[in-house]
């Protein structure tokens, strides 16, 4: 396995619009094994592929407190949303910085695993904010774009002095 270099916010290449995988080959298995790894590391509770530079529809989660419960969703769908939730988000991508955000409180998601096995589940709290701020991240889409423009050009204040100390 290898860790993989997660792409930081506001790199264009997080624009990038993941295409749908075609079959979920050894290549696949390999870069779930990474992203994995990667997102263990890092430690974060959810990784898309777009954040590692590899455009295809490929999501990793582990929302458990233990890290015992690996789940991957290859090709996700939402295919139901219901009520309405506002938690604080981070992101790998866009490091030490939460905002709150709205979402759908319940979601049904239909996917493929590690096998290309469609599978599907239905999730509320943290998991269901997780698969859709991982489900944007595939459509090119970071949490921070929901934020108003005043929050905005604050948390990117943030990351410019972040930066800076970091030199
Ligand atoms: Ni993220």
């Amino acid at each position: 396995m290898a860790l993989l270099e997660i792409l930081h916010y506001p790199d264009k290449r997080l624009r990038k619009i993941a295409k749908p995988v075609a079959c979920v080959d050894e290549t696949i298995r390999t870069l779930v094994d990474n992203m994995f790894e990667t997102m263990y590391a890092a430690p974060g509770v959810g990784l898309a592929a777009t954040q590692v530079d590899f455009h295809q529809q490929v999501i990793v989660m582990d929302i458990s407190v233990e890290k015992n419960q690996p789940l991957c969703l290859i090709n996700p769908t939402i295919t139901k949303a219901e009520g309405t939730e506002v938690s604080d988000e981070g992101c790998l991508s866009v490091p030490d910085i939460y905002e709150a955000v709205e979402r759908a409180a319940r979601v049904s998601v239909s996917a493929l695993n590690q096998q290309g096995e469609t599978f599907t589940l239905d999730a509320d709290e943290l998991l269901a904010v997780c698969i859709q701020h991982e489900i944007d991240h595939l459509k090119g889409k970071l949490f921070v774009d929901y934020l108003s423009s005043l929050k905005l050009q604050r948390v990117k204040k943030r990351l410019l002095k972040a930066r800076r100390a970091r030199l």
